[in-house]
């Protein structure tokens, strides 16, 4: 049996950066995985007509930006000029395509570790599988490098001959013959495979053929739990919180787990703070003696929204519905002006960046 090549990435890994939390492939969604707890993600880069490596999933631009046709035709100049927030929800509009640099930057100031799944446009296998790894050795220079990993043989083996250092990965949406030759073959380190054809076995024959597996994009917990006994090396997922991917795993037998296995506490600044909010936030409880609902629900006290967005400590009265509990729009907050001192209304700069 061959020895493992070295493995220094956790057990969760963020599909398209946390695309459901944020606009998929974007910075913001990077963002939203850390706060959750993410330490990797995965994410789909593609190449513009010019040779810039960037991120994208799909082959054209239409689902998530509002550009139109195929991504591979077009120049960066005219890619980084397009909207890939706005489609997921009005606070992410403005938000841009990230190139790989830009990327790289992020991951260097966060810590945040990669998978960069190569996804070729029409007929660019192999030109993208050897500039994403020229481009992408540069970047991650003396950090931990990215894991690459594709559907597409042809760019794996471009990769390999323009960076064979870069650990890749095969992907597979099912284990047809000879997948364990085609992974060798082309010098990976891993399989990334569709939960839905692995199990105990596959992972076993993996093992013994030195490679390691992950699998996407597992969404359920009791998948969860049948991958992590079987011996998986890794899930790819869209799962949001750091607790509930840990209880998905804290089951009895072989794949029980302690908290926080696979990922660290994410550093306090990337903690949730609208969570923290919605945990401080005054309730009231009815008692069977008080007066009726209307007319309490009237009188004026003072109560503390500690943690409210960007840190500020303001005061409002139960009468008022704060924005995070009641919702925007439904319930206007209304302020007692000889409590507030100083504290303003905006959300501050670490807020609105999901910081
Ligand atoms: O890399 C695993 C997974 O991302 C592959 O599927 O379509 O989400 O890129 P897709
Ligand atoms: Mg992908």
């Amino acid at each position: 049996m061959p020895p493992p090549a070295p493995w220094p990435y956790p057990f969760w890994i963020a599909h398209r950066g946390a695309g459901k939390l944020a606009p998929e492939n974007t910075l913001a969604a990077f963002r939203a995985g850390q706060a959750r707890g993410y330490r990797m993600a995965e994410c789909d880069v593609t190449l513009s007509a010019d040779e810039q490596p960037f991120l994208l999933h799909d082959a054209t631009l239409d689902r998530t930006t509002d550009g139109h046709g195929l991504a591979a035709g077009q120049s960066w100049a005219t890619l980084a000029d397009l909207d890939a927030g706005a489609w997921h929800g009005p606070r992410f509009r403005g938000e841009r395509l990230p190139t790989l640099a830009s990327l790289a930057e992020h991951a260097r100031h966060s810590g945040l570790l990669l998978n960069l799944e190569l996804k070729p446009g029409p007929g660019q296998a192999a030109r993208t599988g050897a500039v994403v790894a020229r481009v992408a050795a540069g970047l991650w220079a003396g950090l931990t490098p990215p894991l690459l990993s594709s559907f597409e043989t042809a760019s794996l083996a471009a990769a390999r001959d323009a960076v064979e250092a870069l650990p890749r990965a095969l992907l597979l949406e099912r284990l047809a013959t000879g997948w364990r030759e085609a992974a060798c073959g082309l010098g990976c380190i891993a399989i990334v495979v569709h939960h839905g054809a692995l199990d105990a076995d596959a992972i076993r024959q993996a093992h013994e053929a030195g490679l390691r597996v992950l699998s996407y994009t597992v969404n359920g917990a009791a998948e969860a739990r049948r991958l992590r006994a079987a011996g998986i090396d890794g899930l790819i997922t869209d799962a949001s919180t750091a607790s509930r991917r840990t209880r998905w795993l804290n089951t009895r037998g072989p794949g029980r787990v302690q908290a926080g296995d696979g990922q660290r506490h994410p550093p306090r600044q990337h903690r949730d703070r609208s969570r923290i909010h919605e945990r401080n936030a005054p309730r009231w409880k009815p008692s069977a003696s008080a007066a009726p609902r209307r007319r309490r629900t009237r009188r004026r006290s003072a109560v503390s929204h500690r943690a409210a967005p960007g840190g500020a400590r303001r005061m409002a009265t139960r009468v008022d519905r704060c924005r995070l509990c009641a919702g925007a729009g439904r319930a206007p907050l209304r302020r007692d002006p000889q409590r507030q001192r100083g504290a303003g209304p905006g959300r501050s700069a670490g807020a609105a960046t999901g910081r």
